[in-house]
Protein backbone atom coordinates (compact mmCIF):
# COMPACT_ATOMS: atom_id res chain seq x y z
CA UNK A 1 0.00 0.00 0.00
CA UNK A 2 1.29 3.68 -1.03
CA UNK A 3 1.34 5.95 1.73
CA UNK A 4 -1.34 8.76 0.62
CA UNK A 5 -0.54 12.43 1.38
CA UNK A 6 -2.75 15.85 1.71
CA UNK A 7 -3.10 19.07 1.08
CA UNK A 8 -2.40 21.62 4.16
CA UNK A 9 -5.28 24.43 4.37
CA UNK A 10 -6.41 26.49 6.93
CA UNK A 11 -4.05 24.56 9.66
CA UNK A 12 -4.89 20.92 8.92
CA UNK A 13 -4.45 18.18 6.62
CA UNK A 14 -7.10 17.32 4.24
CA UNK A 15 -7.71 16.21 0.57
CA UNK A 16 -8.64 17.69 -2.07
CA UNK A 17 -12.46 18.67 -2.17
CA UNK A 18 -13.48 16.25 -5.15
CA UNK A 19 -11.55 13.62 -3.07
CA UNK A 20 -9.63 12.83 -6.34
CA UNK A 21 -5.87 11.91 -6.35
CA UNK A 22 -2.59 11.13 -8.54
CA UNK A 23 0.34 8.63 -8.24
CA UNK A 24 3.47 9.98 -7.71
CA UNK A 25 5.99 7.37 -9.46
CA UNK A 26 10.09 6.96 -9.63
CA UNK A 27 11.25 7.84 -12.70
CA UNK A 28 14.23 5.20 -12.08
CA UNK A 29 11.71 2.74 -11.64
CA UNK A 30 7.71 3.21 -12.75
CA UNK A 31 6.92 0.10 -11.13
CA UNK A 32 7.61 2.16 -7.44
CA UNK A 33 4.79 4.57 -6.69
CA UNK A 34 6.32 6.90 -4.67
CA UNK A 35 3.09 7.99 -2.73
CA UNK A 36 -0.55 9.20 -3.49
CA UNK A 37 -0.94 13.10 -3.28
CA UNK A 38 -4.19 15.15 -3.86
CA UNK A 39 -5.82 16.82 -6.88
CA UNK A 40 -7.01 19.81 -6.11
CA UNK A 41 -9.11 22.26 -7.60
CA UNK A 42 -10.16 26.53 -7.73
CA UNK A 43 -11.81 25.43 -4.07
CA UNK A 44 -9.08 24.23 -2.60
CA UNK A 45 -6.89 26.96 -3.68
CA UNK A 46 -9.72 29.41 -2.45
CA UNK A 47 -9.66 27.81 0.68
CA UNK A 48 -6.27 28.41 1.04
CA UNK A 49 -5.95 31.91 0.13
CA UNK A 50 -8.91 32.58 2.86
CA UNK A 51 -6.28 30.82 5.36
CA UNK A 52 -3.26 32.72 4.35
CA UNK A 53 -5.31 35.95 4.07
CA UNK A 54 -6.87 35.21 7.78
CA UNK A 55 -2.63 34.67 8.94
CA UNK A 56 -1.78 37.74 7.30
CA UNK A 57 -2.24 40.52 10.00
CA UNK A 58 -0.72 38.42 13.19
CA UNK A 59 2.18 37.04 10.48
CA UNK A 60 2.59 40.69 9.86
CA UNK A 61 2.83 41.78 13.11
CA UNK A 62 5.35 39.64 14.00
CA UNK A 63 8.70 40.98 14.48
CA UNK A 64 10.91 40.27 11.33
CA UNK A 65 14.10 38.83 13.61
CA UNK A 66 11.06 36.70 15.52
CA UNK A 67 10.34 35.70 12.33
CA UNK A 68 13.63 35.04 11.26
CA UNK A 69 14.29 33.12 13.92
CA UNK A 70 11.55 30.01 12.53
CA UNK A 71 13.33 30.15 9.43
CA UNK A 72 16.44 29.67 10.97
CA UNK A 73 15.11 26.53 12.83
CA UNK A 74 13.40 25.63 9.68
CA UNK A 75 17.26 25.55 8.41
CA UNK A 76 18.17 23.31 11.56
CA UNK A 77 15.52 20.88 10.95
CA UNK A 78 16.63 20.58 7.24
CA UNK A 79 20.15 20.30 8.49
CA UNK A 80 18.80 17.17 10.39
CA UNK A 81 17.15 15.64 8.12
CA UNK A 82 19.01 15.94 5.09
CA UNK A 83 20.00 12.37 4.08
CA UNK A 84 16.43 11.02 4.67
CA UNK A 85 15.26 14.28 2.32
CA UNK A 86 17.67 13.65 -0.23
CA UNK A 87 17.03 9.92 -0.76
CA UNK A 88 13.58 10.56 -1.16
CA UNK A 89 13.66 13.35 -3.75
CA UNK A 90 15.94 11.04 -5.63
CA UNK A 91 13.01 8.19 -5.59
CA UNK A 92 10.72 11.15 -6.80
CA UNK A 93 12.55 12.75 -9.47
CA UNK A 94 15.85 11.06 -10.45
CA UNK A 95 18.64 12.99 -10.15
CA UNK A 96 21.87 11.59 -8.28
CA UNK A 97 22.25 11.38 -4.42
CA UNK A 98 24.99 14.17 -4.29
CA UNK A 99 22.90 16.35 -6.33
CA UNK A 100 19.55 15.92 -4.05
CA UNK A 101 22.03 16.38 -1.26
CA UNK A 102 23.48 19.69 -2.80
CA UNK A 103 19.96 20.66 -3.65
CA UNK A 104 18.73 20.40 0.21
CA UNK A 105 21.56 22.11 1.12
CA UNK A 106 20.99 25.28 -1.01
CA UNK A 107 17.25 25.54 0.69
CA UNK A 108 19.96 25.28 4.12
CA UNK A 109 21.78 27.75 2.95
CA UNK A 110 18.90 29.65 2.25
CA UNK A 111 17.07 28.96 5.27
CA UNK A 112 20.29 30.57 7.35
CA UNK A 113 20.57 33.67 4.86
CA UNK A 114 16.59 34.58 5.15
CA UNK A 115 16.92 33.84 9.08
CA UNK A 116 19.26 36.87 9.48
CA UNK A 117 17.77 38.62 6.77
CA UNK A 118 15.40 39.49 9.64
CA UNK A 119 18.04 41.54 11.55
CA UNK A 120 18.70 43.94 8.49
CA UNK A 121 15.01 44.52 6.10
CA UNK A 122 16.82 48.13 5.54
CA UNK A 123 14.95 51.10 5.18
CA UNK A 124 16.49 54.52 4.67
CA UNK A 125 16.53 57.62 6.43
CA UNK A 126 17.26 60.52 4.20
CA UNK A 127 17.59 64.37 4.79
CA UNK A 128 14.95 66.41 4.31
CA UNK A 129 15.00 69.56 2.36
CA UNK A 130 12.86 71.81 4.89
CA UNK A 131 13.94 72.05 8.06
CA UNK A 132 12.59 70.23 11.27
CA UNK A 133 11.41 67.28 8.95
CA UNK A 134 12.66 63.71 8.90
CA UNK A 135 12.55 61.48 6.03
CA UNK A 136 12.81 57.67 6.10
CA UNK A 137 11.52 54.49 4.45
CA UNK A 138 10.46 51.54 5.66
CA UNK A 139 9.68 47.81 3.96
CA UNK A 140 6.05 46.62 4.30
CA UNK A 141 5.05 43.12 3.63
CA UNK A 142 1.91 42.72 0.44
CA UNK A 143 -0.08 40.02 1.58
CA UNK A 144 -0.91 36.51 0.25
CA UNK A 145 2.00 35.05 -2.19
CA UNK A 146 1.35 32.45 -4.52
CA UNK A 147 4.26 30.01 -5.10
CA UNK A 148 4.50 27.88 -8.32
CA UNK A 149 8.13 25.54 -8.49
CA UNK A 150 9.21 23.47 -10.54
CA UNK A 151 10.71 19.33 -10.32
CA UNK A 152 13.95 20.11 -10.86
CA UNK A 153 14.55 21.66 -7.59
CA UNK A 154 11.73 20.39 -5.32
CA UNK A 155 14.09 21.79 -2.03
CA UNK A 156 16.10 24.82 -3.28
CA UNK A 157 13.40 26.71 -5.61
CA UNK A 158 10.73 27.02 -2.59
CA UNK A 159 13.29 27.93 0.24
CA UNK A 160 14.47 30.78 -3.12
CA UNK A 161 10.64 31.86 -2.92
CA UNK A 162 8.93 30.65 0.21
CA UNK A 163 11.56 32.05 3.30
CA UNK A 164 11.98 35.49 2.28
CA UNK A 165 8.05 35.34 1.53
CA UNK A 166 7.99 34.20 5.41
CA UNK A 167 10.47 36.82 6.63
CA UNK A 168 9.34 39.72 5.27
CA UNK A 169 5.97 38.71 6.44
CA UNK A 170 4.22 37.74 4.02
CA UNK A 171 2.04 34.54 3.89
CA UNK A 172 1.61 31.90 1.72
CA UNK A 173 -0.42 29.35 -0.55
CA UNK A 174 2.47 26.91 -2.20
CA UNK A 175 2.11 25.30 -5.53
CA UNK A 176 4.70 22.57 -6.11
CA UNK A 177 4.93 21.02 -9.09
CA UNK A 178 3.07 17.72 -9.54
CA UNK A 179 5.86 15.47 -10.37
CA UNK A 180 7.52 16.45 -6.64
CA UNK A 181 4.83 16.64 -4.12
CA UNK A 182 6.41 14.55 -1.03
CA UNK A 183 9.67 16.89 -1.22
CA UNK A 184 6.49 19.98 -0.91
CA UNK A 185 5.22 18.33 1.64
CA UNK A 186 7.73 17.56 3.95
CA UNK A 187 9.32 21.09 3.56
CA UNK A 188 5.68 22.21 4.80
CA UNK A 189 6.42 19.97 7.67
CA UNK A 190 9.80 21.47 8.48
CA UNK A 191 7.91 25.16 8.45
CA UNK A 192 5.43 24.00 10.62
CA UNK A 193 7.71 22.34 13.19
CA UNK A 194 9.83 25.19 13.01
CA UNK A 195 6.97 27.08 14.26
CA UNK A 196 5.15 28.99 10.97
CA UNK A 197 1.88 29.76 12.35
CA UNK A 198 -0.70 27.02 11.07
CA UNK A 199 -2.71 29.41 8.74
CA UNK A 200 0.29 31.35 7.46
CA UNK A 201 1.75 28.35 5.24
CA UNK A 202 -1.00 26.32 2.98
CA UNK A 203 0.40 23.60 0.39
CA UNK A 204 -2.64 22.45 -2.64
CA UNK A 205 -1.11 19.97 -4.35
CA UNK A 206 -2.03 19.59 -8.24
CA UNK A 207 -1.56 20.41 -11.92
CA UNK A 208 -1.36 23.92 -13.29
CA UNK A 209 -4.56 24.34 -14.88
CA UNK A 210 -6.34 23.30 -11.98
CA UNK A 211 -4.28 24.64 -9.23
CA UNK A 212 -1.94 27.17 -10.63
CA UNK A 213 -4.31 29.07 -12.97
CA UNK A 214 -6.93 30.06 -10.04
CA UNK A 215 -3.86 30.75 -8.31
CA UNK A 216 -2.77 33.24 -10.35
CA UNK A 217 -6.02 34.71 -11.10
CA UNK A 218 -7.28 34.89 -7.51
CA UNK A 219 -7.80 38.62 -6.38
CA UNK A 220 -6.73 38.46 -2.79
CA UNK A 221 -3.37 36.62 -4.24
CA UNK A 222 -0.86 39.88 -4.31
CA UNK A 223 2.78 38.27 -5.44
CA UNK A 224 2.92 35.43 -7.64
CA UNK A 225 6.22 33.52 -7.59
CA UNK A 226 7.11 31.51 -10.57
CA UNK A 227 9.79 29.41 -11.85
CA UNK A 228 9.06 27.25 -15.27
CA UNK A 229 8.45 27.35 -19.42
CA UNK A 230 8.83 31.10 -20.89
CA UNK A 231 5.36 29.77 -22.56
CA UNK A 232 4.15 29.22 -18.89
CA UNK A 233 5.54 32.66 -17.34
CA UNK A 234 4.37 35.00 -20.35
CA UNK A 235 0.32 33.53 -19.62
CA UNK A 236 1.26 34.41 -15.88
CA UNK A 237 2.29 37.77 -16.60
CA UNK A 238 -0.88 38.24 -19.44
CA UNK A 239 -3.28 36.78 -16.59
CA UNK A 240 -1.69 38.72 -13.19
CA UNK A 241 -1.97 41.85 -15.05
CA UNK A 242 -5.71 41.80 -14.88
CA UNK A 243 -5.26 41.96 -10.89
CA UNK A 244 -2.16 44.04 -11.07
CA UNK A 245 -0.08 41.82 -8.88
CA UNK A 246 3.24 41.49 -8.69
CA UNK A 247 4.83 38.66 -10.66
CA UNK A 248 8.64 37.20 -10.24
CA UNK A 249 9.67 34.98 -13.11
CA UNK A 250 12.10 32.40 -14.08
CA UNK A 251 11.84 30.49 -16.77
CA UNK A 252 14.11 29.03 -19.72
CA UNK A 253 17.33 29.25 -20.98
CA UNK A 254 19.48 28.05 -23.91
CA UNK A 255 23.16 28.14 -22.14
CA UNK A 256 26.47 28.34 -23.50
CA UNK A 257 30.15 27.66 -22.74
CA UNK A 258 32.70 28.88 -24.74
CA UNK A 259 36.39 27.79 -25.01
CA UNK A 260 38.38 29.49 -26.11
CA UNK A 261 41.97 28.43 -28.16
CA UNK A 262 44.19 29.65 -24.88
CA UNK A 263 41.79 28.14 -22.53
CA UNK A 264 42.81 24.88 -20.05
CA UNK A 265 41.16 22.04 -22.31
CA UNK A 266 41.16 19.54 -19.26
CA UNK A 267 39.11 22.26 -17.00
CA UNK A 268 36.79 23.19 -19.95
CA UNK A 269 36.35 19.65 -20.60
CA UNK A 270 35.43 18.67 -16.53
CA UNK A 271 33.24 21.88 -16.79
CA UNK A 272 31.21 21.29 -20.38
CA UNK A 273 30.24 17.39 -18.71
CA UNK A 274 29.31 17.76 -15.67
CA UNK A 275 27.30 21.77 -17.23
CA UNK A 276 25.68 19.58 -19.82
CA UNK A 277 25.00 15.84 -18.32
CA UNK A 278 24.61 16.77 -14.44
CA UNK A 279 21.25 16.64 -13.35
CA UNK A 280 20.40 15.11 -16.71
CA UNK A 281 20.50 18.14 -17.88
CA UNK A 282 17.61 19.52 -16.10
CA UNK A 283 18.76 22.61 -15.01
CA UNK A 284 17.38 25.61 -16.14
CA UNK A 285 21.06 26.77 -15.95
CA UNK A 286 22.32 23.74 -17.64
CA UNK A 287 24.92 23.91 -20.43
CA UNK A 288 23.44 23.39 -23.54
CA UNK A 289 25.76 24.52 -26.02
CA UNK A 290 29.22 24.57 -26.40
CA UNK A 291 30.96 27.58 -28.42
CA UNK A 292 34.48 26.61 -29.29
CA UNK A 293 37.29 28.47 -30.86
CA UNK A 294 38.44 26.59 -34.28
CA UNK A 295 41.89 25.71 -33.01
CA UNK A 296 41.00 23.67 -30.59
CA UNK A 297 37.19 22.35 -31.94
CA UNK A 298 38.39 18.83 -33.11
CA UNK A 299 40.64 18.04 -30.07
CA UNK A 300 37.66 19.09 -28.20
CA UNK A 301 35.05 17.13 -29.60
CA UNK A 302 37.04 14.20 -29.37
CA UNK A 303 37.41 14.41 -25.81
CA UNK A 304 34.02 15.15 -25.17
CA UNK A 305 32.57 12.88 -27.11
CA UNK A 306 34.47 9.78 -25.45
CA UNK A 307 34.21 11.36 -21.99
CA UNK A 308 30.24 11.39 -22.24
CA UNK A 309 30.00 7.84 -23.52
CA UNK A 310 31.53 6.67 -20.65
CA UNK A 311 29.20 8.32 -18.52
CA UNK A 312 27.04 5.55 -16.29
CA UNK A 313 23.57 5.77 -16.50
CA UNK A 314 21.33 4.51 -13.53
CA UNK A 315 19.50 4.58 -10.78
CA UNK A 316 20.56 7.78 -8.80
CA UNK A 317 20.17 6.16 -5.70
CA UNK A 318 23.30 4.34 -6.37
CA UNK A 319 26.78 5.71 -6.10
CA UNK A 320 28.02 4.39 -9.27
CA UNK A 321 25.93 6.47 -10.79
CA UNK A 322 26.51 9.58 -12.90
CA UNK A 323 23.26 10.02 -14.89
CA UNK A 324 19.99 9.60 -13.13
CA UNK A 325 16.66 9.37 -15.64
CA UNK A 326 14.91 12.38 -16.59
CA UNK A 327 11.53 12.94 -14.68
CA UNK A 328 9.05 11.79 -16.96
CA UNK A 329 7.94 10.34 -20.31
CA UNK A 330 7.23 13.30 -21.28
CA UNK A 331 10.64 15.17 -21.08
CA UNK A 332 12.18 11.75 -22.46
CA UNK A 333 9.72 12.50 -25.45
CA UNK A 334 10.73 16.29 -25.98
CA UNK A 335 14.74 15.22 -26.03
CA UNK A 336 13.74 13.22 -29.07
CA UNK A 337 11.73 15.32 -30.57
CA UNK A 338 14.83 17.47 -30.56
CA UNK A 339 16.87 14.23 -31.40
CA UNK A 340 15.03 14.57 -34.57
CA UNK A 341 15.18 17.91 -35.38
CA UNK A 342 18.89 18.17 -35.20
CA UNK A 343 19.05 15.46 -37.59
CA UNK A 344 16.81 17.01 -39.93
CA UNK A 345 18.62 20.66 -39.74
CA UNK A 346 21.94 18.48 -40.92
CA UNK A 347 23.63 18.44 -37.61
CA UNK A 348 26.29 15.54 -36.88
CA UNK A 349 24.87 13.20 -33.97
CA UNK A 350 28.19 12.43 -32.50
CA UNK A 351 26.84 10.80 -29.52
CA UNK A 352 23.86 9.15 -28.21
CA UNK A 353 20.44 10.27 -29.56
CA UNK A 354 18.04 7.54 -27.58
CA UNK A 355 16.17 6.54 -25.13
CA UNK A 356 18.01 4.26 -22.66
CA UNK A 357 16.66 0.70 -21.78
CA UNK A 358 19.41 -1.44 -21.42
CA UNK A 359 19.59 -3.65 -17.56
CA UNK A 360 18.72 -1.93 -14.62
CA UNK A 361 17.05 1.09 -16.66
CA UNK A 362 14.59 -0.88 -18.49
CA UNK A 363 11.50 0.13 -16.56
CA UNK A 364 12.64 4.12 -15.61
CA UNK A 365 12.91 7.10 -18.03
CA UNK A 366 16.28 7.08 -19.13
CA UNK A 367 18.22 9.15 -22.03
CA UNK A 368 21.47 9.04 -23.36
CA UNK A 369 23.61 11.70 -23.16
CA UNK A 370 24.00 13.27 -26.28
CA UNK A 371 26.07 15.19 -28.51
CA UNK A 372 25.31 17.30 -31.48
CA UNK A 373 27.97 18.91 -33.37
CA UNK A 374 28.30 20.55 -36.46
CA UNK A 375 25.64 23.08 -35.30
CA UNK A 376 25.24 26.44 -36.75
CA UNK A 377 23.76 29.71 -34.77
CA UNK A 378 20.33 29.56 -37.15
CA UNK A 379 19.33 26.09 -36.54
CA UNK A 380 16.63 25.27 -33.73
CA UNK A 381 18.85 22.99 -31.77
CA UNK A 382 21.07 26.25 -31.25
CA UNK A 383 18.30 28.42 -29.76
CA UNK A 384 15.62 26.33 -28.18
CA UNK A 385 15.61 25.21 -24.63
CA UNK A 386 15.57 21.39 -24.60
CA UNK A 387 15.86 20.36 -20.62
CA UNK A 388 17.37 17.27 -21.44
CA UNK A 389 20.90 15.66 -21.85
CA UNK A 390 21.39 16.77 -24.93
CA UNK A 391 24.56 19.55 -25.88
CA UNK A 392 25.00 21.17 -29.02
CA UNK A 393 28.41 22.25 -30.22
CA UNK A 394 29.11 25.42 -32.46
CA UNK A 395 32.36 26.13 -33.99
CA UNK A 396 33.82 30.10 -34.27
CA UNK A 397 36.89 31.55 -35.53
CA UNK A 398 37.32 33.97 -32.04
CA UNK A 399 36.16 35.49 -29.63
CA UNK A 400 34.22 38.46 -31.07
CA UNK A 401 32.40 35.82 -33.33
CA UNK A 402 31.78 33.75 -30.02
CA UNK A 403 29.75 36.22 -28.18
CA UNK A 404 27.73 37.05 -31.10
CA UNK A 405 26.97 33.10 -31.36
CA UNK A 406 26.25 32.96 -27.42
CA UNK A 407 23.72 35.63 -27.33
CA UNK A 408 22.11 34.54 -30.69
CA UNK A 409 19.11 33.34 -28.56
CA UNK A 410 15.80 34.79 -26.63
CA UNK A 411 16.77 33.48 -23.59
CA UNK A 412 19.51 34.93 -20.88
CA UNK A 413 20.08 32.91 -17.95
CA UNK A 414 23.38 31.62 -17.12
CA UNK A 415 26.97 31.36 -19.24
CA UNK A 416 30.62 30.65 -19.40
CA UNK A 417 33.84 31.45 -20.78
CA UNK A 418 36.83 29.62 -20.25
CA UNK A 419 39.59 32.03 -21.02
CA UNK A 420 43.14 32.71 -19.67
CA UNK A 421 43.44 36.46 -20.91
CA UNK A 422 41.94 38.47 -18.56
CA UNK A 423 40.70 40.86 -21.39
CA UNK A 424 38.60 38.29 -22.89
CA UNK A 425 37.28 37.59 -19.36
CA UNK A 426 35.93 41.31 -18.72
CA UNK A 427 35.16 42.01 -22.20
CA UNK A 428 32.89 38.31 -21.75
CA UNK A 429 31.38 40.10 -18.11
CA UNK A 430 30.39 43.10 -20.27
CA UNK A 431 28.75 42.03 -23.45
CA UNK A 432 27.41 38.55 -22.74
CA UNK A 433 23.36 39.15 -22.76
CA UNK A 434 22.78 37.00 -19.92
CA UNK A 435 21.71 37.16 -15.68
CA UNK A 436 25.13 34.73 -14.76
CA UNK A 437 28.38 34.99 -16.52
CA UNK A 438 31.39 32.48 -15.08
CA UNK A 439 34.75 32.56 -16.00
CA UNK A 440 36.59 29.33 -16.29
CA UNK A 441 33.39 27.62 -13.83
CA UNK A 442 30.35 25.61 -15.81
CA UNK A 443 27.06 27.30 -16.48
CA UNK A 444 25.92 25.62 -13.16
CA UNK A 445 26.14 26.29 -9.63
CA UNK A 446 25.00 29.16 -8.67
CA UNK A 447 25.44 30.08 -5.03
CA UNK A 448 22.27 30.81 -2.65
CA UNK A 449 23.37 34.24 -1.62
CA UNK A 450 24.27 35.86 -5.19
CA UNK A 451 21.59 36.79 -7.14
CA UNK A 452 19.60 34.66 -9.55
CA UNK A 453 18.32 35.29 -12.72
CA UNK A 454 18.35 36.19 -16.45
CA UNK A 455 17.57 38.64 -19.07
CA UNK A 456 15.14 38.66 -22.23
CA UNK A 457 12.57 36.14 -22.29
CA UNK A 458 14.21 34.44 -19.23
CA UNK A 459 12.33 36.08 -16.68
CA UNK A 460 10.90 40.23 -16.05
CA UNK A 461 13.97 41.48 -14.46
CA UNK A 462 13.39 40.28 -10.91
CA UNK A 463 16.04 37.81 -9.49
CA UNK A 464 15.98 35.54 -6.46
CA UNK A 465 18.84 34.91 -4.41
CA UNK A 466 20.82 36.93 -2.15
CA UNK A 467 19.85 40.53 -0.74
CA UNK A 468 17.72 41.72 -4.19
CA UNK A 469 14.72 38.96 -3.74
CA UNK A 470 13.67 40.85 -0.39
CA UNK A 471 12.85 44.24 -2.75
CA UNK A 472 10.16 41.67 -4.36
CA UNK A 473 8.46 40.15 -1.18
CA UNK A 474 8.07 43.77 0.46
CA UNK A 475 6.55 47.09 -0.55
CA UNK A 476 8.09 50.57 0.13
CA UNK A 477 6.29 52.91 2.34
CA UNK A 478 7.85 56.32 2.34
CA UNK A 479 7.37 58.23 5.67
CA UNK A 480 7.93 62.52 5.93
CA UNK A 481 7.87 63.84 9.78
CA UNK A 482 7.18 67.35 9.94
CA UNK A 483 8.15 68.87 13.75
CA UNK A 484 8.44 72.11 12.63
CA UNK A 485 4.69 73.07 13.90
CA UNK A 486 3.30 74.93 10.97
CA UNK A 487 2.83 73.89 7.72
CA UNK A 488 5.62 73.59 5.23
CA UNK A 489 5.44 73.39 1.65
CA UNK A 490 8.07 71.30 -0.16
CA UNK A 491 9.37 72.90 -3.30
CA UNK A 492 7.81 76.02 -2.61
CA UNK A 493 9.07 77.65 0.99
CA UNK A 494 12.55 76.58 0.43
CA UNK A 495 13.10 78.18 -3.01
C1 LIG B 1 17.38 25.73 -11.78
O1 LIG B 1 17.86 24.96 -12.59
O2 LIG B 1 16.20 26.09 -11.91
O3 LIG B 1 22.82 27.32 -10.38
C2 LIG B 1 18.10 26.21 -10.59
C3 LIG B 1 22.41 26.17 -10.32
C4 LIG B 1 21.60 25.75 -9.12
C5 LIG B 1 20.20 26.21 -9.26
C6 LIG B 1 19.54 25.83 -10.55
N1 LIG B 1 22.20 26.29 -7.93
O4 LIG B 1 22.64 25.36 -11.20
Amino acid sequence: MSTRYQNYIAGKWVDSVSGETAENRNPANWDEVVGIFPRSGKEDVNAAVRSAKEAFDEWRLTPAPARGDIIRRAGDIMTARKEEISKNMTREMGKILDETRGDVQEGIDTAYYAGTEGRRLFGHTVPSELANKFNMSLRRPIGVAGIITPWNFPMAIPTWKIFPALVCGNTVVFKPASDTPLTATTFVEILLEAGVPPKAVNLVHGGGDSVGVPLVNHEEVKLISFTGSTAVGKAISRSAGDTLKRVSLELGGKNAQIVMDDADQDLALEGALWGAFGTTGQRCTATSRVILHSKIHDQFVDMLVSRAAKLRLGDGLNPETEVGPMVNQYQVETVQRYVGVGREEGATLALGGNQYKEGDCAKGWFHEPTIFTDVTPEMRIAKEEVFGPMLSVLRVDGFEEAVRVLNNTKYGLSSSIYTADVSRAFQAMRDIDAGITYINGPTIGAEAHMPFGGVKETGNGHREGGWEVYEFYTETKTIFVDYSGHLQRAQIDNY
